[in-house]
C-alpha cells in the first residue's frame, strides 16, 4: 500500500520507464531480501545468482526493482535484450500470438511464425546462397543440433572446439566448453571425440598480440591435420568473439584461415553467435566483421527480445542432411517465441540498432581505455560494439628483461569481485566473465539512452577509484598511451 492508503500499481515496463538510475533502498533492499529468503526454501542452490535484487519491471537502460530502486543495465540479461526489455514490438506480437494460439507443436500441425523466422534467418545471415532453418529452445539445445546436422553431414564424429569457449550446459556443450568451474565440475562423464585448440588470445599470447591470429591458426590446423585427421572430424564450432571467456576478440586473421582450411577439408564450420549475433558487436552478426560466411550458424538469446528461442542456419545441403524426423523437440520455434523474434526483428531493423551498437562502442571505448591508463589493475580493454570488457590483473611482473614484451600479468579475480560488487551497490547491473573470473564485461541494451551509458561509465570509475584507493598498486611499466589512430576501429 503507498502513504495514501492506496494500492500501489505495479510499475509498467517497457521503454515508457523513466531512464534514471535512483536508489530508494540498500541494495538489496528489503523485499528483495524477503524474496532471496523464500527462495532459499524453494530453488536449488546450485542455480546462481549475480545480483540478489528482484525484478518488477524493466525496458530501455533500466530495471526496477520490487523495492523501487531504478538500476542501469549494462548487463541485457545476459546479451538477451538487445532491443530493449519489453520492447514495444515484442510486446504487442506476443500479446497477439497468445491470444490466437500458444502451442501446436510445429512438428504435428505447423503454423506460418516458424516459417517466417527461418525465412527472416535465411535473409539476415551472412551469405546469400540457399539456406534451411531449424529453431530450438536455448543456446545450448541449438549447438548441439549443429552437432548432430554436421555428423550427419559428413559421417565423421570428431569435434573441434576451442579453449576458453562456452558453448552450454547440456551433455555435449558441457563437453564443448572449455571451463570447469562451475560449468562442468562433478558432471562428467562427457561426451566423447571433442579435440581442444589454443584460442587466439591477443593479451595471453606468448608470441604477441599481432603475431597471435596466425602462429595461432598455424598451431590448430597442424593439430588437427596430425592429431586428429582432418577427415574424421564433422565441425569446427567456435564463438567469433567468445563470451563466457571474456570476450576475446580472436587474433587478427584467425577465424579466416580456420574458415578457409575448414572448406579445404570439408570441415563444418559452426559459428556460435549465441552471444554476438543480431547486432551486438555492430554487425548483425559478429562473422561479417571479418567477411567470414559460416556453414552452420547458431542464434539464441538477441533473437527473440527475451523470449526462448534458438536457431541452427546453414546451407541448405548440409541442413537438409538429417533424415525427417531426425530434428525437432516439442517446443522448438514456439508460436510466441516466434512472433516476439519477428518483433526484435523489426525493432532491430526498424531502429539501425547495429549502428547503435558502433555508437555505444565510439561513447564507451575512449572512456575504457582511459580506465585503463588510470588504473593498474586493468590489463585489457576488449571488444567490439555494446561488447565490450576490461580484464583485470595483478601488478605487472617485475624485471622483464629491456626490450622483450612483458608476459600479461596474472588474472585478479578477487578485484574483479570487489568491482562488480561495489557496481551493484551503486546500482549498475554488471556481469563478470573469464576463464579466471576476471573480466567485467558490458553487455547494455542496444536502446540505452546516452546520459546512463555515460552514467554507468562514471559509477565504473568510481568503483575503480575506491579499489585504487584501497590497494594501490603502483603501475611498474607505464603503457603507452593511446593515439587516436591506434584506438580499436569503431566501424
Ligand atoms: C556463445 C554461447 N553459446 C551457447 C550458449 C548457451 O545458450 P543457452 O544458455 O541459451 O543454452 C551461450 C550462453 O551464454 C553462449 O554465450
Amino acid at each position: 500500500m503507498s502513504e495514501t492508503g492506496q494500492a500501489q500499481l505495479p510499475p509498467r515496463g517497457g521503454p515508457g520507464l523513466p531512464q534514471v538510475r535512483r536508489l530508494v533502498t540498500a541494495i538489496p533492499g528489503p523485499r528483495s531480501v524477503e524474496l532471496a529468503k523464500r527462495r532459499s526454501q524453494a530453488v536449488a542452490r546450485g542455480v546462481g545468482e549475480t545480483l540478489p535484487v528482484y525484478v518488477a519491471a524493466a525496458g530501455g537502460g533500466v530495471l526496477v526493482d520490487v523495492d523501487g530502486n531504478s538500476l542501469i543495465d549494462f548487463g541485457s540479461g545476459i546479451a538477451v535484450v538487445s532491443v530493449g526489455n519489453a520492447a514495444d514490438a515484442v510486446v504487442e506480437n506476443v500479446r497477439e500470438q497468445a491470444g490466437l494460439f500458444t502451442h501446436t507443436c510445429f512438428m504435428v500441425t505447423p503454423y506460418e511464425g516458424y516459417v517466417t523466422v527461418c525465412e527472416e534467418l535465411a535473409r539476415l545471415t551472412p551469405g546469400r546462397h540457399e539456406k534451411r532453418s531449424a529453431l530450438f529452445n536455448s543456446g545450448a539445445e541449438a549447438v548441439e543440433n549443429a552437432v548432430k546436422i554436421a555428423r550427419a553431414h559428413t559421417g565423421r564424429s570428431a569435434v573441434v572446439a576451442f579453449a576458453h569457449a562456452y558453448h552450454g550446459r547440456t551433455n555435449l556443450t558441457m563437453a564443448l566448453t572449455a571451463k570447469s568451474m562451475p560449468y562442468k565440475h562433478h558432471f562428467g562423464p562427457f561426451a566423447p571425440e571433442i579435440y581442444r585448440m589454443p584460442m587466439a588470445y591477443p593479451y595471453r599470447w606468448p608470441g604477441g598480440p599481432a603475431a597471435c591470429g596466425e602462429q595461432a591458426a598455424a598451431q590448430v590446423v597442424e593439430t588437427i591435420a596430425t592429431e586428429i585427421g582432418a577427415e574424421n572430424v564433422a565441425a569446427l564450432v567456435i564463438e567469433p568473439i567468445q563470451g563466457e571467456g571474456g570476450f576475446i576478440v580472436p587474433g587478427t586473421g584467425f577465424l579466416t584461415r580456420l574458415a578457409e582450411f575448414c572448406a579445404q577439408t570439408g570441415i563444418v564450420f559452426v559459428a556460435d553467435e549465441v552471444q554476438t549475433g543480431f547486432a551486438r558487436t555492430g554487425d548483425m552478426f559478429a562473422c561479417e566483421h571479418e567477411g567470414i560466411v559460416p556453414d552452420l550458424i547458431v542464434t539464441a538469446k538477441g533473437i527473440a527480445g527475451g523470449l526462448p528461442l534458438a536457431a541452427v542456419t546453414g546451407r541448405a545441403g548440409i541442413m537438409d542432411s538429417p533424415h525427417v524426423g531426425g530434428l525437432g523437440g516439442t517446443y522448438g520455434g514456439n508460436p510466441v517465441a516466434c512472433a516476439a523474434a519477428l518483433g526484435a526483428i523489426a525493432t532491430i531493423e526498424r531502429g539501425d540498432l547495429t549502428a547503435r551498437a558502433r555508437h555505444i562502442e565510439r561513447i564507451a571505448m575512449p572512456r575504457l581505455l582511459a580506465l585503463r591508463d588510470r588504473y593498474p589493475f586493468i590489463g585489457d580493454v576488449r571488444g567490439r560494439g555494446a561488447m565490450l570488457a576490461l580484464e583485470l590483473v595483478a601488478d605487472p611482473t617485475e624485471g622483464t628483461p629491456p626490450n622483450q614484451p612483458a608476459p600479461a600479468p596474472a588474472p585478479d579475480r578477487m578485484v574483479t569481485v570487489a568491482a562488480a560488487a561495489e557496481a551493484h551497490r551503486r546500482g549498475l547491473v554488471l556481469l563478470t566473465a573469464g576463464t579466471w573470473g576476471n573480466v567485467l564485461r558490458l553487455l547494455p541494451p542496444l536502446v540505452i539512452p546516452d546520459n546512463l551509458l555515460l552514467e554507468g561509465l562514471d559509477i565504473l570509475d568510481e568503483v575503480f577509484a575506491d579499489i585504487a584507493r584501497h590497494r594501490p598498486r603502483p603501475r611498474l611499466q607505464p603503457q603507452p598511451q593511446p593515439q587516436p589512430d591506434s584506438l580499436p576501429p569503431t566501424h
